[in-house]
């Protein structure tokens, strides 16, 4: 797609900046992509932006040729991240060319690459950082797809509380973006994350879903059965109505996982303690507790809750063999630029490193 007719350069000199985003989980799940390149979605999804955990990213053009160089989590990034990063970057660089090699230092205060949105917080953060050092002023669409060819989910965390991502009609992708459904203080849930394992999953959501869709049997009927999920989600959010969502989003998760499984090889995200919090929380919901489930491409268990279920979910979770810690989360705000004299997530001084 092309980006240029409403993008306009904000002047000033190249620099450097700093941004924040938060990762979000999605409760009418995305999953399979267009053929035909862009990142397009095959479906649409809606989500909620957490604020529990962060990604802090700070980016710095040098004007000079050479490598980018990535950081993340203080180490060099790997080459897959790499090239996913430098992608993005030079989308951006087409507008000004003489940006030269960028530098970018980004934390993560919360487990990497685990099923918990890393990507799309890390993605959503580096946009916005890095559009505010080329000195760019693009629109929220441009920014929606130049998030979305980076990772399908990151349009999702440019916005706070519960987001559409659409899937768009149009061939060139540009209207497949992300749209802001409630304001986080609307609704003020919880989500109470359950970390069931802190490593890297072995399969990433982007071969996830290319298996899923070349071999499952079921790819079609995912598809199919997708925009009653959407407008049921909608309307649920609209109302305010617990139960709605509740059953719409965990269908849309197990319907979602149901199809990963059905690949071949087959992809089994869960792990033991996965199926028992899933069943835990069933159970607390049959006892009179406002609280419902969802499970990304990895362990991880997140439970959507009130404010009167919270303390209950939280003993239940931690009750929980293999569960090793919670993780708790209200609605978040969308991706910003940090101020100068903003403390970094995570507690370290990124600004410093990139500096180096
Ligand atoms: C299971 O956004 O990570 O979390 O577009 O390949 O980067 P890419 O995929 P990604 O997939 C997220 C999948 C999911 C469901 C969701 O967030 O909607």
């Amino acid at each position: 797609m092309t980006h240029s007719p409403r993008s306009s350069r904000a002047g000033g000199t190249l620099g450097q900046a700093c941004a924040v985003a938060h990762p979000n989980i999605a409760l009418v799940k995305y999953w399979g992509k267009k053929d035909g390149g862009g990142n397009r979605p095959a479906v649409g999804s809606i989500s909620m932006t957490l604020n529990g955990m962060a990604t802090q990213t700070c980016v710095r053009f040098t004007g000079s040729g050479g490598d980018d160089r990535i950081r993340l989590g203080g180490a060099e990034a790997d080459a897959n991240t790499h090239r996913r990063v430098r992608a993005l970057l030079d989308r951006l660089r087409r507008y000004v060319p003489d940006a030269g090699a960028a530098e970018v230092e980004s934390v993560n205060d919360f487990p990497t690459g685990a099923g918990l949105a890393s990507s799309a917080s890390g993605f959503a953060a580096l946009l916005v950082a890095a559009e505010a050092a080329l000195g760019l002023r693009l629109s929220e669409d441009e920014r929606s797809c130049l998030a979305r060819e980076a990772s399908g989910s990151a349009p999702r965390s440019l916005y706070g509380g519960f987001v559409e991502m659409s899937t768009g009609q149009s061939p060139d992708g540009s209207d497949a973006v992300a749209r802001p459904l409630l304001p986080p203080a609307d609704w003020p849930l919880h989500v109470v994350v359950a970390v069931i394992r802190e490593e890297e999953k072995e399969i990433g959501s982007g071969e996830g879903m290319r298996r899923s869709f070349a071999t499952s049997p079921y790819a079609a009927a995912w598809v199919s059965s997708h925009p009653a999920d959407l407008v049921e989600a909608r309307e649920a959010i609209r109302h305010h109505d617990f139960s709605r969502l509740a059953a719409v989003s965990e269908a849309s998760c197990l319907k979602m996982h149901a199809l990963a499984m059905s690949a071949r090889p087959g992809l089994l995200y869960w792990r033991g303690a996965t199926v028992e919090a899933l069943h835990e929380i069933v159970a607390l919901r049959r006892g009179g507790h406002e609280v419902f489930f969802t499970v990304d491409a990895g362990p991880q268990v997140k439970a959507v809750c009130t404010s009167e279920a919270l303390a209950a979910v939280r003993e239940r979770l931690l009750s929980i063999a293999g569960v090793r810690r919670l993780i708790v989360c209200r609605l978040g705000e969308g991706a910003r630029l940090l101020a100068p004299e903003e403390p970094c997530a995570g507690g370290r001084d990124v600004r410093r490193k990139v500096n180096q």
